[in-house]
Parts: C-alpha cells; sequence; structure tokens
C-alpha cells in the first residue's frame, strides 16, 4: 500500500500507470468544502441580520439554535456543535486551498506577471481570491475561537457588547469585507468550473454569472454592514450594562 503510494507521488501515476486522480479528487474537496462554507454563511448572514427586525426575533432565533424546544431555556451544547463542524470545514477547505498559493516570491512574481501580461479577468479574480482567502485564515479563525468558547453567549445584548465593548467590530468590518468577496467570487469560479449555468453559450453565461456575483456581493456587503451598525449602535446604548442579557416573556432567562 505505502509502495504504491511513494510510487503514485513519485511518478503521478497509479498502480495501474493511469494518470493519478489524487488532484482531481483534492480539488472536488475543495469545491465542496468551499460551496458548503459559501451556502453557510448566506445563512448565516440572514441569521445575523434577524437584529435588523427586532431584538426579539434575533432572541427567537438564537434561541431555536440552542434547541430550547427541547432543552428548557436552550442548552449551548448543539451551538458548540455547529460551530465545531463549521469549523472543521473551513479548517479542511483552508488546508486544501493552500496547494495553490505561490510559495515563494519568485512565483509570487510569475504570477503577477503572467496576469499583467495576458489581461485576463479571470486569472485577476482568482488573485483577489487567494487574498482574500490568506486574510480569512486569522480574521475567520479569530471569529470562530470565540464563538467556540463563548456558545451560550450570543443574543441581542450579549452579541452588541462584544461588537461594541469588546472591540471585535473593526475585526468584523475586515472579515465581512474579506468573506463577501471571497464568497462571491468563489461561487462565480465554480459555477464556471463545473459548469452548472452552462446552456452552450459560454460567453453569455459567463457574463451572467458575472452579474450575479456582483449583485450577491453588494447585497450581502450592504445587508452585512446595516446589520453591523445596528450591533454596534444596541452595544454603544448597552455598554453602562455591560454582560447583562435581553429577555423577554417568551424567554424570560437567557442560557449562560
Ligand atoms: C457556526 C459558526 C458561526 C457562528 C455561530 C457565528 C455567529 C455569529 C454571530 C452571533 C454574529 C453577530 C456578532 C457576534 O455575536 O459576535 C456573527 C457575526 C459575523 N460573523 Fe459569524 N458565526 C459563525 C461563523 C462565521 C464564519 C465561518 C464567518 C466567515 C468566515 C463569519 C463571519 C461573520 C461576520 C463577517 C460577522 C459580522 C457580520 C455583520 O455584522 O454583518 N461567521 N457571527
Amino acid at each position: 500500500m505505502q509502495q504504491e503510494q511513494i510510487i503514485e507521488l513519485l511518478t503521478q501515476k497509479d498502480a495501474k500507470k493511469k494518470k493519478s486522480r489524487i488532484p482531481a479528487r483534492l480539488d472536488y474537496l475543495q469545491s465542496a468544502t468551499g460551496l458548503l462554507l459559501a451556502i453557510f454563511m448566506i445563512f448565516h448572514m440572514l441569521f445575523v441580520s434577524t437584529i435588523l427586525i427586532s431584538k426579539d426575533f434575533m432572541l427567537a432565533v438564537t434561541k431555536a439554535f440552542e434547541l430550547s424546544f427541547i432543552f428548557e431555556g436552550g442548552s449551548s451544547v448543539p451551538v458548540f456543535i455547529s460551530i465545531a463542524i463549521v469549523f472543521v470545514i473551513f479548517i479542511a477547505h483552508a488546508l486544501l486551498a493552500m496547494r495553490k498559493f505561490p510559495i515563494s516570491y519568485r512565483e509570487y512574481k510569475r504570477l503577477k506577471i503572467h496576469a499583467n501580461l495576458m489581461n485576463h479577468a479571470d486569472t485577476k479574480l482568482w488573485m483577489i481570491q487567494a487574498g482574500t482567502g490568506f486574510a480569512l485564515f486569522f480574521l475567520g479563525s479569530i471569529h470562530l475561537y470565540t464563538m467556540l468558547t463563548n456558545p451560550g453567549n450570543i443574543g441581542p445584548y450579549a452579541s452588541s457588547d462584544r461588537v461594541y465593548s469588546d472591540l471585535m467590530w473593526p475585526l468584523y468590518i475586515l472579515l465581512l469585507i474579506a468573506v463577501e468577496f471571497h464568497g462571491a467570487i468563489g461561487l462565480y469560479r465554480l459555477s464556471m468550473k463545473w459548469g452548472w449555468f452552462d446552456k452552450g453559450d459560454g460567453k453569455e453565461t459567463r457574463a451572467k454569472l458575472k452579474k450575479a456575483k456582483i449583485v450577491l456581493s453588494g447585497v450581502m456587503l450592504v445587508l452585512g454592514f446595516a446589520t453591523l451598525f445596528a450591533y454596534m449602535q444596541i452595544g454603544q446604548e448597552h455598554k453602562a450594562s455591560y454582560g447583562e442579557r435581553y429577555y423577554n416573556e417568551t424567554y424570560p432567562m437567557e442560557q449562560k
């Protein structure tokens, strides 16, 4: 078994002398984890932006994630498990993506000169995706680790206190910009790569997908900044009572 792996590694051909399928499998896994994360991010935005409707609505969504219809008052365990799953997918996606990064200054320079020479729009998009992806290694990990260690500390006041008083907002601004560009470009490139919406006219499909990419990142950025601003405003108003949780008649006491 190990011998077969060594031969495949050195010759890039498997035991039957066929071209190794490992790079294609890794590519497929990278696409699959990216797609999962992009879908997650769309739902994540819908959930966090419930604060724009009302504090009560955001509390109800939080309590649904805490499975309060099963555990009285809600439990932070299901939230912790969901965050851990997302974190594992996030790390797997980053690990798979690392294969494509230029690893030396010479490689980077070669890529940049090539992109400029060809003036190829999609190669430039790839460079933006690699840059935002690199930023996400750090920004995304800080956010995910903070959520993982505070699964019971999500809610209208708890989140606003974190955004405003715990000074998470500068990180969220950068994270929001990086993730929305990265996600929208990623979905565009995935659709082109696997030909999901291709009806035979490549040029027309590309132009339509490019428009969809701009609309998606635009909508997500506007919604994201409006949401962030709402948390900051509530956090500022609530700063004197930092740490105090929001509750209402349906959920008289929040899970700690
Ligand atoms: C299951 C995992 C996750 C949970 C439970 C979660 C939860 C939250 C919550 C509750 C907020 C509101 C602010 C706060 O409470 O601090 C928030 C904001 C944010 N999260 Fe996440 N998050 C998760 C994963 C991610 C990932 C993977 C990313 C991107 C890499 C991300 C990006 C953001 C951004 C950009 C904001 C600020 C958005 C805004 O206010 O418009 N989150 N998240």
